[in-house]
């Protein structure tokens, strides 16, 4: 959850580590801190808050040094205080942390007895102090790490610096990301390709239980049976430039006025233009016609995408389909049948649960295909076909590029399981295909409805609390605009299926309340109407999202309708996230949060 840089380097770091951290902020950003070595000491500046404050720090009491690491957190284990940030540092050792150690406690139980205390309340100081104490009983750096490693159980990524070499970085993965960059006569480490994209194309990714020896001239990794192996040096696609602002306010505006051009970039990896035909191009160890199940699994915005996928697959191809929030599904152990495909959706690939409900199903014998964004991460290279999504770093921690993404590549994997099953006829499939390559465009109409939006939103900023209701696949749209608004704005919001309110959350209703109605014109956009019509009769303050069709239907008691082109029901809820991601992100403004870094939350989280 948070993320970790270093460099062994030939000219001054300190403004290099803050500038790699900058792109790692998704990761965390409730503190921030480097450490340096400069004159045979280990010196570190940290700061509170956003990494803007580091900076200012730095600018104030600048650090010396060609060797460095550097941090940005989210905290874990102790409040977000200066005192709390990384680097952590002894006499002899600096230390950078991305992870939990689950059994700190009994390390400082254990480190007491030689008296080395903790001054903070985080489980990385005990990593500082072990290896320290491992060097003052004479080890050197490479062995006292080693035997630090050996001793430590959880999930993390870890970078250590030491007073006594300034040639020396040593970093080890279990569980949680790092990279190595080559550099000429440098060498970096990062928790991801795009923190080091300013200084090196060339990245070798370390695989779980490895540990790696960084000098000026390379590096030597070790595996988790201290055996010296090789990983391959690739060039990374990641370029510096991508995490630009542009002309929008926020990241999150950016990555929502880019969908017309990220879901175009999707379809033409999944569907041949010219045929008008689904073309998968990944090589698939089975075949869609034999499976006997599919069972999805993905934490938050991601799990959604699997929801409204459940509809297509269902429906479209006759799979059945399990579907369960990863952080419950590892906990269940579910029985999962013979010939059973297990599909995991992450714009990161780093989820925590989401890679721990992978590695069940991989135990258990099935078929397990991922859909990422981040090709090389590791929920991608555990799983045995990796479905890209190809949306570009998502960098607003609210994700909404990548759910029209991840929904695009959905819908065409349904399209081509329809073939493949018999269920779909070849004309079936052209008009199902080109539904979807109407989108691009239906989406920029969409994006049209800004301004009627921003209008709605000033409004809605002054609710307390707010109902989302959809049917069928409009449901989880429904509940991916009450998570973007809670996550953004802080209002209180959720999503319902409309046929549900009358068991219970209809109680809620009165003049206060804005219900959000997400109901193009589809099969069961009349059903839907009758329950907006329960809420109206109750003073709810409709705000109805549908169609031209859809509009002519509504009735008495609507306070807005944001009118959505029309556009076939099987695309209907890629379409229909648009506006709720609009309302989350205008209401957002309004109200002054920060949008892009909301408060608590981190964009990959690698944490359970
Ligand atoms: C919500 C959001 C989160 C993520 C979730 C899964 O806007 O971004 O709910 O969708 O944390 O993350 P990934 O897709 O990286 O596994």
């Amino acid at each position: 959850m948070c993320g970790i840089v270093g460099i062994v380097g030939n000219q001054p770091v300190a403004e290099r580590l803050v500038d790699a951290l900058k792109r790692l902020e998704y990761r965390g950003y409730d503190s921030a801190g480097v450490a340096t070595l400069a004159e045979g000491d280990i010196a570190r500046r940290r700061a509170e808050g956003k990494l803007g404050n580091l900076a200012q720090k730095l600018a104030a009491e600048p650090l010396a040094g060609t060797i460095g690491i550097g941090h940005t957190r989210w905290a874990t284990h102790g409040a977000p205080t200066e005192l709390n940030a990384h680097p952590h540092t002894t006499d002899r050792v600096g230390v950078v942390h991305n992870g939990i150690i689950e059994n700190y406690r009994d390390m400082l139980i254990d480190l007491a007895k030689d008296g080395y205390q903790p001054t903070t309340q985080t489980d990385t100081e005990a990593v500082a102090l072990w290896v320290s104490r491992e060097l003052a009983r004479g080890a050197q750096p490479e062995q006292a790490v080693s035997n630090t490693l050996k001793k430590l159980r959880g999930a993390f990524a870890l970078a250590f610096m030491f007073r006594d070499d300034e040639g020396l970085l040593i970093a080890a993965r279990h569980g949680a990301p790092l990279a190595i960059g080559y550099g000429n006569g440098e060498m970096y480490l990062g928790s991801d390709a795009m923190a080091l994209a300013p200084f090196t194309s060339r990245l070798s990714y370390l695989e779980d239980g490895d540990w790696a020896v960084i000098t000026h001239t390379g590096a030597t990794i070790r595996d988790a049976k201290d055996a010296i192996v090789e990983r391959d040096v690739q060039i990374s696609q990641t370029s510096a430039l991508m995490v630009d602002k542009g002309n929008h306010r926020h990241f999150m505006a950016k990555e929502i006025y880019e969908q017309p051009e990220t879901i175009g970039h999707t379809l033409s990896h999944y569907v041949d233009m010219g045929t008008e035909q689904v073309s998968v191009r990944e090589q698939m160890p089975f075949d869609f016609a034999d499976l006997s199940r599919l069972t999805i699994s993905a934490c938050g915005t991601a799990f959604l995408a699997g929801a409204v996928a459940k509809y297509w697959f269902e429906r479209y191809a006759r799979l059945p389909v399990d579907i369960d929030v990863a952080s419950e599904f590892r906990y269940r152990e579910p029985p999962l049948e013979k010939n059973g495909l297990s599909l995991f959706i992450s714009q990161s690939g780093e989820t925590a649960d989401t890679l721990a409900a992978l590695r069940y199903c991989a135990s258990q014998g099935q078929h397990v295909a991922s859909l990422v964004n981040t090709v090389e991460s590791t929920i991608a290279r555990e799983s045995h076909v990796v479905f890209p999504i190809l949306c570009g770093p998502e960098i607003g921690v609210a994700s909404t590029k990548a759910l029209t993404a991840q929904l695009t590549a959905l819908a065409s994997l349904a399209i081509a399981a329809g073939r493949a099953r018999g269920v779909l006829s070849a004309e079936q499939e052209t008009e199902l295909v080109r539904a979807l390559i109407s989108l691009p465009t239906a989406v920029s109409e969409a994006l049209g409805t800004e301004d009627q939006i921003m209008d709605i939103a000033k409004r809605l900023s002054k609710a307390k609390d707010v109902l989302y209701l959809g049917r069928g696949p409009m449901f989880p749209i429904a509940m991916e605009g009450a998570l973007k608004l809670k996550e953004i704005s802080y209002i209180h919001a959720e999503g319902y299926a409309a046929g549900e309110l009358k068991h219970g959350p209809i109680a809620l209703v009165d003049e206060a309340m804005p219900v959000i109605v997400v109901a193009p014109s589809d099969e069961l956009v009349d059903k839907t109407l009758s329950n907006m019509q329960e809420v109206a009769a109750r003073g709810g303050k409709i705000i109805l999202i549908t169609d031209p069709e859809g509009a002519q239907t509504v009735g008495q008691g609507v306070a807005d309708v944001i009118l959505i082109p029309h556009v076939s029901s099987f695309v209907a809820p890629i379409l229909a996230t648009i506006p709720v991601q609009l309302l989350a992100y205008h209401t957002a403004v309004f109200m002054g949060t920060d949008v892009d870094q909301p408060r608590n939350l981190a964009k990959s989280v690698t944490v359970e």
